[in-house]
């Protein structure tokens, strides 16, 4: 692969030397595109010796082979590491006064960017506004990371670790092979009023089906993402220009957007964890214990189960996928799982072990793949989960060999 790894001018250059490095073991070309205030940090001979190729910070620089375009044009992926907040503000404008920037407005590969710096900059509204920006133009941002920065502070701001980089630049190369398809996917937990001020709710947050709509968009599809309750970090994630965003409160509302949404959709993924049951009777004021004698019985009504009457009512070629979260380990999984998409009438289960411990707010998941005619594994990233769910998929339609 052709990969144009950008640097700018921050002390996490020197890192950014291992990337190339580790780019370079793993046989790929790197092209490195300092700027001009990136080779204070970390000279020209470093960067020529490390990616064996010549490096040049100016458009002016072998002008025959249109050099300032040409990179761009060229790379299979761009990544920028550190990204400053200066030029990430000269990125969301299209300033192009350097090779880096020529290179950056010439290139329709993935870009990728690791932003470094200090806290404050990184809170501060302009790099905010740049940065959501970059996402809806489909800018994979990977970190920064929490921790000791260099004037001695402390907070967000380090660039990320080469392997994590590296590891989210790798994902941003995915083959476009689910680019005929529309896809729904539900995500995070449902809320059910109990009075104005009041819910049932559950722990999920959301992750994993952020993970699979980022994932789908990366892969070409067309995405509809059906968020319940989901912080906004976490949403933000799903910032891209193929994922359309529409919000869902309760069960009753998330099963009414999905059912329309359903209608033009190759592929339903119900992510989201959908409470069972609601109060049967909301209460339009406030609950006040002055109406109780210490105890208080609400009684719960069921929800329509969303995925059985997806299934139930597929369209041909309609693939129908299903999550389940059970505290179950082991062989006892497996049949639970197994019963459970018999009975939904799933395409595809995928069962995840969650206990107080286990299986929510984390950043890795496990889960089993069940088919009617398999079992299937994956475990990792969330991200690394979602591909091997829209492996599994594409398995399924089969329009990939690889089986599950
Ligand atoms: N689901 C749904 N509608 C509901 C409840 C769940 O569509 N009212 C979906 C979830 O989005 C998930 C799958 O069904 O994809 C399994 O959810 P889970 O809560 O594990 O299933 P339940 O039917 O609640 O099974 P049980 O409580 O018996 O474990």
């Amino acid at each position: 692969m052709f990969v144009v790894v950008a640097v700018t001018g921050g002390i996490a250059a020197y890192k950014t030397v291992h990337l190339v490095r580790d780019l370079i073991r793993a046989g790929h070309e790197v092209h490195v595109v300092p700027t001009a205030d990136a080779l204070r940090f970390v000279g020209l001979p470093t960067w020529e010796a490390i990616s064996r190729n010549p490096v040049t910070t100016s458009v002016h620089d072998d002008v025959s082979r249109v050099r300032h375009v040409a990179l761009g044009q060229q790379a299979d992926l761009v990544i920028v590491a550190p990204a400053t907040a200066n030029t990430i503000a000269k990125m969301a404008a299209g300033i192009a006064d350097d090779l880096l920037g020529t290179t950056l407005l010439a290139t329709t590969a993935p870009v990728v960017i690791a932003p470094a710096m200090h806290t404050e900059m990184w809170r501060h509204p302009a790099t905010v506004a740049n940065i959501a920006t970059l996402r809806a133009r489909g800018v994979v941002i990977v970190g920064p990371a929490d921790g000791p920065l260099t004037g001695g502070d402390s907070g967000p701001g380090r660039m990320s670790e080469p392997t994590d980089i590296l590891r989210v630049a790798l994902e941003a190369r995915r083959p476009a092979d689910l680019a005929d398809l529309h896809v729904v996917v539900t995500a995070g937990g449902t809320r059910e009023p109990l009075d104005p001020v009041r819910y049932l709710g559950n722990r999920s947050s959301g992750r994993q089906g952020v993970a699979l709509a980022a994932a789908a968009a990366a892969r070409g599809a067309r995405v509809t993402l059906i968020a319940a309750h989901i912080e906004s970090d976490v949403l933000a994630a799903a910032t891209h220009p193929r994922i359309s965003l529409q919000r869902a409160g309760t069960a009753a509302e998330l099963q009414s957007a999905t059912t329309d949404a359903a209608q033009a959709a190759d592929v339903v993924v119900m992510a989201a964890a959908v409470s069972d049951y609601r109060v049967a009777e909301v209460s339009e004021s406030k609950l006040s214990k002055e109406s109780t004698d210490g105890t208080l019985t609400l009684t719960l009504v069921e929800n329509a189960d969303i995925l059985a009457a997806l299934a139930t009512e597929r369209r041909p070629g309609q693939t129908i996928v299903g999550f389940a979260a059970e505290t179950a380990s082991g062989d006892e999984l497996l049949e639970r799982g197994r019963r459970k998409r018999a009975r939904k009438g799933a395409d595809l289960l995928v069962v995840n072990h969650v206990g107080w411990e286990h299986g929510f707010e984390t950043a890795d998941n496990a889960v089993l793949l069940l088919t009617e005619a398999a079992v299937g594994d994956a475990a990792g990233s969330k991200r690394e989960v979602a591909e091997a769910v829209w492996d599994a998929v594409l398995s399924l339609r089969g329009e990939d060999s690889s089986p599950l």
